[in-house]
């Protein structure tokens, strides 16, 4: 049934029951109806125009009441806590039939609390039951909706009621947020709450496939520098390698003699996983071919210089040659030699 029904057939029978003493009371009550939350202030004001009452107040499960002598009285509450309260105004006459109250409409309404219960240590293949509800709820017009993205739940209920749901849980499931959502309807407003918690799913150390089976390790590195051995595992699992049931540490340099079986062992508090690889040494090549190629670099370099500086000093040879010639021109022009200087000329030129 619907709930403003529900709470108008009460208002009808209530005004019904009260009837006789009501009919009559002419007081106003302002505001006429409140909804408020659990908690929160009230204040009611109480007034008359009838001037044969003997007193005016309140009867309230709540105090304080403040009278007015102006045919008024107050209800005033800091902290209204107490639910279905029956508050009324009354007015005490001095002619029949000498007593006459109001009720006031009152709702008290407290916010949805969101319980999320999910057992805690969450171990892989477990069977996981995630209950989403509300708690001391009023009134239960709530709408409840339990989410787990990461896995594409959204089921909910209503009137209050809790939503279960249960699931397998998976290692990928480790780290995924479970939401619970609750909704209250008023006719006023609508509230939301949530409660989130994310999931702790422990699993045994899952070794990365990409470590190769046979690798190929080079003399004069450290173990770590060339091969990587990687676990995921919750908790995060702690890795050693292993060679003859000994501990080799992982910055240890390789040498010929370390070539064989090698065990690398991920161990966490859910268990332990073991892969064997079968380490082969070998000549590290690269720094030979580069020495070598420094070598050969350096001697081509030295013979460039070499060739460069014979060239150079020949060069300037030829022209110290030349001036000679030109000491051999002026004495040319003395008239010496004729024109067999011009053959001795050509270097220049192609200078
Ligand atoms: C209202 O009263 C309740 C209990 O009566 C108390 O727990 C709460 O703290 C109070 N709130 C305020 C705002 O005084
Ligand atoms: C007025 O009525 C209330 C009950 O509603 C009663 O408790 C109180 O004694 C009455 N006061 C007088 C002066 O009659
Ligand atoms: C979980 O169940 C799967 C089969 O459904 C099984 O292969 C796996 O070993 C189980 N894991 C653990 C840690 O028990
Ligand atoms: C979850 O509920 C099922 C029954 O519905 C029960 O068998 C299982 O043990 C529960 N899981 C946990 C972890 O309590
Ligand atoms: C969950 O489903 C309801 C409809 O059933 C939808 O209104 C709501 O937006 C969905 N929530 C999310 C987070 O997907
Ligand atoms: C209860 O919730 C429905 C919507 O689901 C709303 O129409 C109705 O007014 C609510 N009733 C009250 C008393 O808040
Ligand atoms: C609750 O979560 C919804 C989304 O799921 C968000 O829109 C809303 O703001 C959240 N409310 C609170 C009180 O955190
Ligand atoms: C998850 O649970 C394990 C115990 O099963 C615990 O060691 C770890 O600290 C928890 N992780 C988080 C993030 O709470």
């Amino acid at each position: 049934m619907d709930f403003k029904v529900w709470i108008h057939r009460l208002v009808v029978l209530f005004t019904l029951w009260d009837g006789r003493v009501e009919a009559g009371c002419d007081v106003a009550i302002t505001p006429a109806s409140i909804i408020v939350k659990s908690g929160d202030p009230v204040r009611v004001t109480c007034s008359t125009n009838r001037k044969d009452f003997k007193t005016i107040g309140w009867n309230a499960p709540v105090s304080p009441v403040m009278k007015d002598k102006g045919g008024k009285a107050i209800w005033s509450v800091d902290n209204l806590t107490i639910r279905d309260a029956e508050v009324r105004c009354f007015l005490n006459l001095s002619a029949p039939p000498y007593h006459c109250e109001k009720k006031l409409h009152l709702f008290v309404y407290n916010l949805p609390e969101p319980t999320l219960e999910l057992e805690s240590g969450i171990h892989v293949n477990d069977t996981v039951n995630v209950t989403c509800s509300v708690k001391g709820q009023h009134p239960t017009n709530t709408t409840q909706r339990l989410l787990i993205p990461g896995l594409k739940l959204n089921l909910s209920s209503v009137n209050g009621k809790p939503v279960i749901s249960n699931f397998k849980a998976r290692k990928e499931h480790n780290g995924l947020k479970v939401i619970c959502e609750t909704h209250l309807h008023l006719p006023t407003a609508t509230y939301q709450r949530n409660s989130s918690v994310t999931l702790n799913v422990s699993f045994p150390p899952v070794i990365s496939p990409r470590l190769p089976v046979n690798p190929l390790i080079t003399a004069g590195w450290s173990l770590e520098s060339q091969l990587t051995c990687a676990a995921d595992g919750n908790p995060r699992p702690n890795i050693r390698w292993f060679k003859d049931d000994k501990v080799v540490e992982p910055s240890k340099v390789m040498d010929w003699g370390d070539e064989g079986l090698y065990e690398c062992v991920a161990e966490n508090t859910h268990g332990r996983t073991r892969r064997s690889v079968a380490i082969v040494i070998t000549h590290d090549y690269l720094p030979r071919i580069a020495g070598t190629s420094a070598v050969i670099l350096v001697f081509v370099l030295i013979m460039v210089i070499i060739f460069y500086v014979i060239y150079y000093t020949k060069n300037k040879t030829g022209q110290y040659r030349i001036e000679d010639r030109k000491i051999m021109f002026t004495k040319q022009g003395v008239g010496l030699n004729g024109g067999t200087d011009h053959i001795v000329f050509t270097p220049l030129i192609t200078l």
